[in-house]
């Protein structure tokens, strides 16, 4: 009998956990205003980082005896690491199902080799189609080379391509058609995002939240659709009559799907966390690095799941801010 599944992540809640998301890097070259400041990004030193090696290590000992199925790669920006193909082709190679979420600005040079690599599919996060909001949104005057990375990811074959759009009352919520006529264009899956209060710079409040219920009506003031079954996706999916597609919406914060969330989270320095706001992590850097067994990591992974909460209460009395940013933590 092999070791398959012998540790099964289950939390106190009953879920079952298969799904990892690694930060390979918390450098970006997009400086998002929800996300960093404009300058003093103080970048982690190198030697703090994992190395490949240390990410394969961690993903092999979680994918054979944990029962991980699916990696996400994130950042910061995970196309800033270099190399990145080469730790896409050794986690391939571990068997589980690899993504990745990009800001997308260099995947017009990038994403053949990391679809060669072993990479299955990506997310790009793109907030608005204005060039001068884009700008504004990430101060930085980028807009053409995502649209042409964008391009580039249906080229290779990713499948799907998905782009993440974080809605905001009175900054980009007056672009939901124009983004749904963008993803039946170029044949690629928008899914609108509630703004969640993850930004360390104090952006986020309530009322810039636009629910998932005003942005389904707005879509089908010009767009007929249907609802379809969501499987373990956290997204509201819909298909178009008309056969050209579908979008999504993800109600993070009006209906957070941490009922059925199957996710954790290992940071660029190695720390694993068990939620988005989670104010607490298990150090798996020190383990791999003072000669810890594979054990030994698989039993301090199973103690972080053990310590996850039932869900992240926004909007609720005791809702504790975590201090860190999307950047910082993996999307
Ligand atoms: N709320 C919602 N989504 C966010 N993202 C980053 N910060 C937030 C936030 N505060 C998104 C990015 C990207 C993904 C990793 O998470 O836009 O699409
Ligand atoms: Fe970079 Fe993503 Fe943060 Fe924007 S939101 S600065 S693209 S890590």
């Amino acid at each position: 009998m092999g070791l398959v599944g012998n540790r099964q992540l289950v939390d106190k809640f009953g879920r079952v956990h298969t799904d990892l998301r690694i930060s390979v890097t918390d450098r970006c070259n997009f400086r998002c205003e929800y996300c960093m400041p404009a300058e003093g990004m103080v970048w982690l030193d190198r030697s703090d980082v994992l190395t490949f090696e240390e990410i394969e290590r961690v993903t092999r000992v979680l994918a054979e005896q944990c029962g991980v199925r699916t990696v996400r790669l994130t950042g910061g920006e995970p196309t800033m690491r270099a190399r990145l193909p080469v730790l896409v082709a050794k986690l391939a190679a571990l068997g589980v199902e690899l993504s990745m979420t990009t800001n997308g600005a260099t995947l017009a040079q990038q994403a053949d080799d990391l679809r060669a690599a072993g990479l299955k599919r990506v997310n790009i996060s793109i907030d608005s189609l204005r060039a001068d909001r884009f700008q504004q949104l990430t101060r930085r005057d980028s807009l053409t080379p995502v649209l042409e990375g964008i391009d580039a990811a249906v080229r290779a074959g990713f499948e799907p391509v998905k782009l993440n759009v974080v809605l905001m009352r009175g900054i980009n919520d007056d672009e939901v058609v124009d983004f749904l006529h963008l993803g039946r264009t170029k044949g690629v899956v928008i899914r609108f995002i509630e703004f969640m209060p993850l930004d360390a710079q104090g952006e986020w409040s309530s009322d810039r939240v636009v629910p998932h219920a005003e942005i389904v009506a707005r879509a089908a003031e010009h767009f007929a659709f249907d609802p379809i079954e969501r499987g373990s996706s956290p997204a509201e999916r819909f298909v178009y009559a008309d056969g050209a597609g579908e979008f999504g919406v993800i109600a993070s914060v009006t209906e957070p799907f941490c009922g059925s969330c199957d996710r954790m989270r290992l940071t660029a320095e190695g720390q694993l966390r068990n939620c988005l706001f989670a104010l607490g992590h298990s150090d798996l850097r020190s383990i791999l690095r003072d000669g810890g067994s594979d054990d030994d990591l698989a039993a301090a992974v199973a103690g972080e799941i053990d310590r996850k909460w039932a869900g992240h209460a926004i909007g609720q009395v005791h809702f504790l801010r975590p201090s860190k940013s999307m950047s910082q933590i993996g999307g």
